[in-house]
C-alpha cells in the first residue's frame, strides 16, 4: 500500500544543469564497436552531456540546486534540509549534500545523500514530502546529481553508450493552496543486487592493483537481465500504485519515467494503456542520468511551460538494488 495519501506538500521550484560538452552516438562509434543506429534503435539515445575533467558531482548539484531555489523564491537560509540523490558522489564521505549545503551557505539546514541506484531521485522526493508533511522540515532542497563519466568504462560498449552527466533539483515546501503528493510507493528486490554494481574500492573489494586490473572500479550492468526485470515488474507495479491511489492510469496527465531506455518506457506505456503524448521523454538528449533523470525531465517540462494547475504527474524509477518506486503528485 502507498505510504501516504494526499499530503499538502508542493513542488515550489525546479532547476537543472547539464555540462555543455556533448558526446554523440557518432563520437561513441569511434571509441567502441557500436553505431548510431544500434544505440538509437535499442535505447532511443542520440546524445549525452559529459562533465569536464575534474567537474564534480557537488558542482553540478550546486548549479541545479541554486536554480531551483531561485525558482522557488527562497534564500538558502530558509532551507531546512538538503538531500542529494546520487550514485556518483565526489567521495564516499563526506557526502555530496553536506558540500552543497556548505557552498550554498544554507546555515540552518541538515544534509544527507540518498544512494539507492537510479531510484534514488524518487526515493528522496517521497522522503522529503513525508518529512515536510510530518513537520520535521519546512523547505527541502532535493537534488538528483550524477557525474558518472569517471566511473564508466569507456571501452565497454554494454554500458558506455547509456549514461550521461547532469543534475536536476526541486524545492518542496508546505502547500498553500495547489500542490499535493497523492501517494508514494518505494520497493526493492534485493535478491537481484548483482544486476547493476560498482564493486571496487570498498569492503567487499578493497582497492588493490588487482581490483584496478579487473576493472572493478567501473559501473557493471547485466543489461538484458535488467531490461527483463523492469519489463516484468514495473507495469503491474504502476497499475497497483494508481489503483492504491484511487486512480486509473488514464487519470494520470503526465508520466515521468526514469530515462533509461525508450523501449522500456514504450512497452510500459503500452501495457498500461497510456497514450504516448502523456509520456515525457528526453533521454534522446541526455541519456540515462541515473538519480538525476526524473528531476531533469521535470525541470525541462517546467521550462517548456507545460506545468499547469490540476495536473497529475507520476514519477517512477528503477535501478541498482534492484530498487524501484513511484510517486504521484497533483499540481
Ligand atoms: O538505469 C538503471 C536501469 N538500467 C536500465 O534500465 C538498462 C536496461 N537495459 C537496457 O536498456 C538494454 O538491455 C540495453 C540497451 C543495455 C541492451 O539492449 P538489449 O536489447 O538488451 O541488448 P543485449 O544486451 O541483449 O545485447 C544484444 C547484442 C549483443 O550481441 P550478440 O551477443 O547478440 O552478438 C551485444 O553484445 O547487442 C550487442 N551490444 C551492442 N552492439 C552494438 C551490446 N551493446 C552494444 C552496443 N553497440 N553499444
Amino acid at each position: 500500500m502507498a505510504f501516504f495519501k494526499g499530503v499538502p506538500v508542493a513542488i515550489s521550484g525546479t532547476g537543472m544543469y547539464v555540462p555543455d560538452r556533448v558526446l554523440t552516438n557518432e563520437d561513441l562509434s569511434r571509441m567502441v564497436d557500436t553505431s548510431d543506429e544500434w544505440i538509437r534503435e535499442r535505447t532511443g539515445i542520440r546524445r549525452r552531456h559529459i562533465a569536464e575533467a575534474g567537474e564534480l558531482t557537488s558542482e553540478v548539484a550546486l548549479k541545479a540546486g541554486r536554480a531551483a531555489l531561485e525558482a522557488a523564491g527562497l534564500v538558502p537560509s530558509e532551507i531546512d534540509m538538503v538531500m542529494v540523490a546520487t550514485n556518483s558522489p565526489d567521495t564516499l564521505f563526506p557526502g555530496v549534500a553536506p558540500k552543497v549545503q556548505g557552498m550554498l551557505g544554507a546555515g540552518r539546514a541538515g544534509a544527507f545523500d540518498v544512494q539507492s541506484g537510479c531510484t534514488s531521485g524518487v526515493y528522496s522526493m517521497a522522503l522529503a514530502a513525508a518529512g515536510i508533511a510530518s513537520g520535521i522540515w519546512r523547505n527541502v532542497l532535493v537534488i538528483g546529481a550524477e557525474v558518472l563519466s569517471p566511473i564508466v568504462d569507456w571501452t565497454d560498449r554494454n554500458t558506455c553508450v547509456l549514461f550521461g552527466d547532469g543534475a536536476g533539483a526541486v524545492v518542496l515546501s508546505p502547500s498553500c493552496g495547489n500542490g499535493r503528493f497523492l501517494s508514494a510507493e518505494l520497493r526493492s528486490d534485493g535478491t537481484k543486487h548483482d544486476q547493476i554494481t560498482f564493486p571496487g574500492g570498498l569492503v567487499e573489494n578493497p582497492a588493490s592493483h588487482e581490483t584496478v586490473e579487473q576493472k572493478k572500479h567501473y559501473v557493471t550492468m547485466k543489461g538484458n537481465d535488467v531490461f527483463k526485470f523492469v519489463n516484468r515488474v514495473i507495469p503491474p507495479f504502476l497499475r497497483e500504485l494508481c489503483e492504491d491511489s484511487g486512480l486509473s492510469p488514464e487519470e494520470i496527465d503526465w508520466w515521468f519515467f526514469h530515462q533509461a531506455n525508450q523501449r522500456i518506457i514504450e512497452r510500459a506505456a503500452e501495457r498500461l494503456g497510456i497514450a504516448s503524448e502523456k509520456v515525457f521523454i528526453n533521454l534522446d538528449e541526455y541519456g540515462n542520468t541515473s538519480a538525476a533523470s526524473v528531476f531533469i525531465a521535470l525541470s525541462e517540462f517546467v521550462k517548456q511551460g507545460r506545468l499547469l494547475p490540476g495536473q497529475r504527474l507520476l514519477f517512477t524509477a528503477f535501478g541498482a538494488g534492484m530498487t524501484y518506486g513511484g510517486v504521484i503528485y497533483e499540481t
